[in-house]
């Protein structure tokens, strides 16, 4: 059976969002946001979750990816978002956040799963839903992402979603701390979570 097709036409918000994104990115960027887009889609279909809001949150996670660095802050305080100081030495990690105040404010976006989904990209959040964990992991795993780590997290995408995202995480945290780079306490909180949780689960040894 062929798999269903992501179906933008349902969405009157995305051509505006296409040609935002043509004016706004790279060619290279709309590369990977389309190949979240469709990761997170095939996804979604894989573990039952809604496929249509999995590759809308995808087409939508990085609208502020290149915008530098005194703007995030700008647009951080303009949305009322705290900037840690891990954020204020990293302004980076806050195009996710802004991102998806941006969505709410450019196209009306207001599904509060799909907002979490992109606010969540980047450093994750305990208690994400699977939703947040689907868009997480497409955006490791789209088809231009390679190496050893995106290899490792993308078999174990399709396998177990849990997993794949503390796997994620992981991958993060031990890149941060080899290169000396502050941690996200929100990384380490997702971490933390999903291995207590999955510990959790695993069948007691007789
Ligand atoms: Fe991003
Ligand atoms: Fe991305």
């Amino acid at each position: 059976m062929p798999e269903p097709q992501i179906s933008r036409s349902q969405n009157p918000h995305a051509s505006h969002v296409l040609t935002w994104l043509e004016a706004h990115v790279s060619p290279k960027r709309l590369d990977h946001i389309l190949g979240v887009e469709k990761t997170a889609h095939a996804l979604a279909l894989h573990y039952r979750e809604d496929a249509q809001k999995a590759a809308w949150a995808g087409l939508l996670h990085d609208l502020a990816k290149h915008f530098p660095p005194r703007k995030l802050l700008a647009e951080a305080q303009r949305f009322g978002l705290i900037v840690d100081p891990v954020c204020q030495k990293n302004p980076h990690l806050l195009h996710a956040d802004i991102g998806a105040a941006l969505a709410q404010e450019l196209f009306g976006e207001r599904d509060a799963q799909v907002l979490q989904a992109i606010a969540n990209h980047t450093l994750g959040n305990p208690e994400m839903d699977r939703l947040s964990q689907i868009l997480y992991l497409a955006d490791w795993i789209e088809p231009m992402r390679k190496g050893p780590d995106v290899d490792h997290v993308r078999t174990l995408a399709w396998d177990n979603l849990e997993e794949a995202t503390m796997l994620g995480c992981f991958y993060v945290l031990e890149d941060l701390s080899k290169n000396g780079q502050p941690v996200h306490p929100r990384t380490q909180c997702t971490y933390d979570w999903l291995a207590q949780k999955l510990s959790l689960c695993e069948p007691e040894k007789s």
